[in-house]
């Protein structure tokens, strides 16, 4: 169904982010008929340049990031007809008057400002919509991460922010949440009646969550750097994801139902700091290796030449705690890392063991099971169950996967996380944004961990890339008798 017309601005407009993400993603709204005729899509960035230039590098970015098959001539051409180009000094005055007379009048029309710049520029930009008279009710300002470099930078920005507009016009993007593995994660719990009986301490003994990345730092290293993995995915990706599993069911799906339920969740973490650093957390950098083969440089290798030294962890391994009486004594393990050995981002819901084996000890070990839900790639659920070996030899298990495959159960393409959020704003929809709080409260439990590892000098421990990171990633939940999943096929 076709959204209303819109006019929706990109603040770096030129950049990476936009080449690589925002516009094939609006591309592909395009394709299939969502974008209705008089929508506009306006590129902003510090730059001179004619709208004719600026076009002909979206139309490269298409044809870099979009499969051939996709890009339908006619369709290419009505929205490369839909750009348009306007030089803007963010910190400055120059540009805005030039930015408003190409935006159509009117306040009935949505107007989009999608801030993918650095979060040092959300102030300036923000204002000058301000001043220059952009903001109308009809107004959402979306903002990229990251969204500041700890707490107090977060609320910085935020207030900055809402120095000029109402929280109901703010939009902070993960672009986890739009995913469509991540939305099935909801939709496995809230739609059918089988899982939410037993997802508890009672029924669960631990939760795994893995983003695993074999990409290294590509040519990011000066923002990345200054991150690292704890704020780079840790503070918002997987701290969502562990909030929509371990949330409590909202009311309805209005935004702030669901958003209030996972802000319960990231004020009930149990906090890590130096007293308990050590034991729960593990860093990481990658060294030279080799990934499917090929050599890999090191970490340091892909920093700016003159670069030969950083405690920037590229790895990180945790155990989380919600504490609240459905989650007490469960451990969440958190995995992510660059430059492992394959690219798998799944949440994995590992059950206890039967109360008591009737079968004896001929039946074998009876695994407790275990529900993997894999979000990238080979999306897919899989239910892994023990199930008695086929044969007249007696009771004999095995386990084996229920596998609900989403290749092969919808056909079609899966569609980018961005393509569905990016509709969403135009749609007025902040269900999958995150609010304030929740990006601070995610700030208040992060804080401490880095200030633990600084204060300590807990450098990260280096890892051969290729490898599954340090091998106390390995010891942190073997300790407690577990393992990291493994997809046996
Ligand atoms: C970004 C991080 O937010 O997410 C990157 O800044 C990371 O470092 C990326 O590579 C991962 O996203 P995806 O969608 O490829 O899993």
């Amino acid at each position: 169904v076709a959204v209303d017309p819109f006019d929706l601005v990109v603040f770096g407009g030129t950049g990476d982010l936009a080449h690589r993400k925002l516009f094939p993603s609006l591309f592909r709204r395009e394709h299939d008929g969502q974008i209705s005729e008089p929508s506009r899509i306006i590129g902003v960035s510090r730059r001179e340049m004619d709208a004719a230039h600026f076009r002909a590098d979206v139309k490269k970015a298409l044809e870099t990031y979009v499969p051939e098959e996709e890009l339908d001539k006619a369709i290419v051409k009505r929205f490369l007809a839909r750009l348009d180009y306007v030089a803007v000094d963010a910190t400055g005055d120059d540009g805005w008057e030039d930015l408003k007379a190409h935006i159509a009048d009117g306040l009935d029309r949505v107007r989009a400002f999608y801030l993918a710049t650095s979060p040092n520029l959300f102030d300036a930009i923000t204002h000058g919509l301000s001043k220059h008279s952009l903001l109308t009710p009809k107004t959402r300002v979306v903002l990229e991460k990251p969204l500041g470099h700890d707490l107090a930078s977060a609320q910085e920005i935020n207030s900055a922010v809402a120095d000029v507009l109402p929280e109901s016009q703010i939009y902070r993007i993960d672009h986890y949440l739009g995913k469509e593995t991540v939305q099935n994660l909801m939709a496995l719990r809230f739609a059918n009646v089988l899982f939410e009986p037993v997802w508890d301490s009672a029924h669960v003994r631990h939760v795994q969550i893995t983003v695993a990345e074999k990409v290294g730092v590509e040519g990011r290293g000066g923002y990345y750097d200054h991150s690292g993995a704890l704020r780079d995915m840790i503070q918002n990706h997987m701290l969502q994801l562990l909030c929509l599993v371990a949330m409590e069911p909202p009311s309805t799906m209005q935004a702030d139902a669901l958003r209030d339920e996972k802000l319960k969740v990231l004020r009930a973490l149990k906090p890590i700091d130096e007293t308990n650093v050590r034991t729960l957390t593990v860093r990481g950098q990658y060294r030279t290796g080799a990934i499917d083969g090929k050599s890999v440089p090191g970490y340091l290798d892909e920093l700016e030449d003159g670069v030969t030294e950083s405690a920037t962890e590229t790895f990180v391994a945790l155990k989380a705690e919600v504490q609240t009486w459905r989650w007490a004594g469960v451990p969440f393990y958190l995995r992510t890392g660059k430059r492992l050995p394959s690219r798998v981002s799944e949440i994995v819901i590992q059950f206890r063991e039967v109360p008591l084996s009737i079968f004896g000890s001929a039946g074998g070990f009876l695994a407790p099971n275990r529900l993997v839900i894999r979000l990238q790639p080979d999306e897919g659920v899989k239910l892994y169950l023990m199930i008695k070996d086929p044969g007249p030899g007696g009771m004999r298990f095995r386990e084996v996967p229920l596998n609900l495959s989403f290749a092969e159960t919808f056909k079609g393409p899966n569609p980018d996380a961005y393509e569905r959020l990016l509709m969403d704003v135009i749609r007025g929809n902040q269900a999958l944004f995150m609010r304030r709080d929740e990006v601070e409260a995610a700030w208040v439990w992060a804080d401490p961990i880095l200030e633990a590892w600084s204060r300590l000098g807990q450098k990260p421990a280096s890892y051969t890339a290729g490898t599954w990171g340090p091998s106390a990633a390995v010891a942190l939940i073997e300790r407690d008798g577990a393992t990291w999943h493994e997809d046996p096929s």
